[in-house]
């Protein structure tokens, strides 16, 4: 299966594939995550595009493609793969559309995550991840373990006027997607508002439909 998790900026995409991705029997691939660890690895690609994560803006076509174009022809990848945070621009979904076709495994579906900007900054600006595990937590919605507390870190991005520069690039660059898709038949939308459990039952309902 070859998927993918549209919607803005904290629709909840990467705590719903962290949830999925065991029973859907494929790999998680975050651009976002593939992007901070060269961050934090400090290579020349890392260097270049944290300056355009800082600022709230996108990284250029070429750099993310490259790196989504890599991890998708390693070993693991063949099982099948949950995109998360690409394709974000039609470039991106081109490419996409061009490697998965090449391969002969077409992108099977794209799931458009729902929620509206009004809930976003407070999701985001709540968010605290672990360091160690890579989990998820919300201060309110979803609150850390104590045990792990202490050790929790946030975004860089997620503070609220990098969060209202995202939700304006989302708009400009990747809801054109949304017509993309569903033009290709490929469109699923889920309703991202409310407990993150029945997110996830609405989730695998829309994926075996
Ligand atoms: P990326 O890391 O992909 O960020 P994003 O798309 O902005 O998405 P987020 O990770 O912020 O949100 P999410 O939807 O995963 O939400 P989450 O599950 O964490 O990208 C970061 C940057 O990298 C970009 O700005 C860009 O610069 C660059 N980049 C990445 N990909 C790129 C690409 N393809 N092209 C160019 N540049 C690229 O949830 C958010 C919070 O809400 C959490 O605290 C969670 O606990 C909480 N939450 C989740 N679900 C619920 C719920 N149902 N109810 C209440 N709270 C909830």
């Amino acid at each position: 299966m070859r998927l993918v998790f549209l919607g803005p900026p904290g629709a909840g995409k990467g705590t719903q594939a962290k949830r999925l991705v065991e029973a859907l029997g494929v790999i998680h691939v975050s651009t976002g995550d593939m992007l901070r660890a060269a961050v934090k690895a400090g290579t020349e690609m890392g260097v270049a595009a944290k300056r355009h994560m800082d600022a709230g803006g996108l990284v250029p076509d070429d750099v993310v493609v490259g790196i989504v174009a890599d991890r998708l022809r390693e070993d693991d990848a063949q099982a099948g793969v949950l995109l998360d945070g690409f394709p974000r621009t039609i470039p991106q979904a081109e490419a996409l559309d061009a490697i998965l076709d090449g391969d002969g495994t077409p992108l099977d579906t794209v799931v458009l995550l729902e929620v509206p900007d009004e809930l976003i900054v407070e999701r985001i600006t709540g968010r605290r991840t672990d360091p160690e595990t890579g989990a998820i937590y919300h201060l309110t919605f979803d609150p850390p373990p104590e045990a792990v507390a202490d050790r929790l870190v946030q975004r860089d991005d997620d503070t609220e006027p990098k969060v209202r520069t995202r939700l304006a690039a989302y708009h400009a660059q990747t809801a054109p997607l949304v017509p993309y898709y569903a033009a290709q038949g490929k469109l699923s939308r889920v309703n991202g508002v409310g407990p993150m459990d029945g997110v996830t039952e609405r989730l695998l309902a829309a994926l075996k439909g």
